[in-house]
């Protein structure tokens, strides 16, 4: 299957990664300092975007880049592109095919703005567009659901954080990622066990904040794409507001909490769904309490810093709706309605 053969190459593919494109990610970041860059603007679709609303947290926390995400329709569809004056604009495909991605990118050159493409394909339109491209090398992707060229993406925006900020520290603590994705994959068996408990789900919340509001995203998608289970992420700051009152006994809720400095604050939360709500909690974390709480845990290793942590928590989430799709029947490698590459004006 080459879905779950793509989700057990992570450890080579990041490591890989790691080490050929080192380089070129200083390169980038010297010609970014270079610049008067004051934001990133930022356009990508589906799991792409989700890398997005990574760079969004860590390149604001760590680089104090304010990020905007893209509205590419005002680009394509609109014709009515924004200033974007001493932006990086930035493009995230694992294909770069889609037009409304290549046309954010091509506007932000004609403004005269430094542009980087973060794709999987080297001589794709969006690569060809810009100005820098940094290959995340995840190799060919052949199931329809991204898994290897996400936490790619997610690695390849980390390592510009890190170039960024010229920080040591960070570079030695991304050495030890390859590792912490190894320790993961051994869930495979143990997932494939665990989520049977959730065959006949109809529809599920994910709730994760700050860096790993992405990964609640992704493991949303996941679940959406290949389960066809109506799974919906949220930040669960905003999910407090409004939201949680679709939650009575037996409500399905995945969190994403692993320690970091969202940690304390989304435990209460979860006590009050778990003990006051009574729902249902498949939670990934490192956390004693935090899994204590769940009737679904998942472990992750200790040790990993949050900043780095959405890169090995999605493993988990992966693994867990390849499991899923298997328990309900459902094909691993089409899903409905979906081809591997999406164009979209
Ligand atoms: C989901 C998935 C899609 C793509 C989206 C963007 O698993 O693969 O959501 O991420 O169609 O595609 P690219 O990255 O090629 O622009």
């Amino acid at each position: 299957m080459a879905l779950h053969d793509e989700i057990l190459e992570q450890y080579d593919v990041l490591k890989n990664l790691l080490s050929s494109q080192k380089n070129q990610v200083e390169k980038i970041a010297a010609e970014i300092k270079r610049r008067n860059i004051e934001y990133v603007f930022l356009a990508a679709r589906g799991t792409s975007d989700n890398a997005g609303r990574y760079a969004n947290y860590l390149w604001g926390a760590y680089n104090q880049l304010p990020l905007a995400l893209a509205t590419p329709s005002l680009f394509s569809i609109y014709d009515r592109p924004p200033r974007l004056k001493n932006a990086l604009v930035v493009g995230i495909s694992q294909s770069g095919k889609s037009p409304d991605i290549v046309s954010v990118i091509a506007e932000g050159k004609r403004q005269g703005c430094l542009t980087l493409s973060i794709t999987n394909e080297a001589d794709s339109p969006l690569a060809a567009e810009a100005d820098f491209v940094l290959d995340v090398k995840a190799g060919v992707e052949k199931a329809v659901a991204a898994t290897k060229t996400y936490t790619a993406q997610l690695t390849a925006v980390a390592m510009l954080s890190a170039a960024l900020a010229d920080d040591q520290a960070r570079w030695k603590e991304l050495d030890n990622l390859p590792g912490w994705v190894e320790t993961v994959l051994k869930l495979d068996e143990k997932l494939a066990y665990l989520s049977t408990r959730y065959r006949y789900m109809q529809r599920c919340v994910v709730l994760g904040r700050g860096f790993n509001y992405a990964t609640a995203f992704e493991w949303s998608l996941k679940m959406k794409e290949l389960t066809y289970i109506e799974a919906e992420p949220y930040s669960s700051a905003d999910f407090m507001h409004g939201p949680i009152a679709m939650v009575d006994q037996g409500f399905p809720v995945m969190v994403v909490n692993p320690s970091g400095k969202v940690y304390d604050s989304l435990l209460p939360l979860m006590h009050q769904l778990r003990e006051v709500q009574q729902a249902e909690l498949a939670v990934i974390s490192d956390q004693p309490e935090a899994l204590a709480l769940a009737q679904t845990p998942i472990p992750l290793p200790a040790g990993i810093p949050e900043w780095i942590s959405p890169i090995v928590s999605i493993i988990p989430g992966q693994l867990f709706g390849y499991h899923l799709t298997l328990h309900r029947g459902l094909n691993t490698e089409a899903p409905r309605r979906l081809s591997k590459v999406t164009e979209t004006n």
